[in-house]
């Protein structure tokens, strides 16, 4: 989206992920966990998609997570790490 599509809207960045003292959030630490860190373009916009998603459904399932990140390409390398770190963090989102 355009930011000026955004005028008047509350944004979360991927700061805004973070525990209250500033370290990784449940998310965050999910992608070190899976090896799933990627660049600084392309996981962060992983990160926050998926976020949305797990707020939205928080047992979705692989298609549901493909689905939900489909708008942030990476050729660099494959997806099934990041996959991986969102069931991670669903689990622990739902174990919390
Ligand atoms: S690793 Fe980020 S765009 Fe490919």
């Amino acid at each position: 989206m355009y930011a000026v599509q955004a005028d008047g809207c509350s944004l979360t960045t991927i700061e805004g992920l973070s525990r209250p003292d500033g370290t990784p959030g449940v998310l965050q630490d999910a992608f070190c966990e899976a090896h799933a860190m990627q660049c600084g373009y392309c996981t962060p916009g992983m990160i926050v998609a998926t976020h949305a998603l797990l707020e939205a459904n928080p047992s979705p399932d692989e298609h549901a997570i493909r689905d939900a990140i489909g708008g942030n390409l990476c050729r660099c390398t494959g997806y099934k790490q990041i996959v991986e770190a969102v069931q991670i963090a669903a689990a622990k989102r739902r174990s919390a």
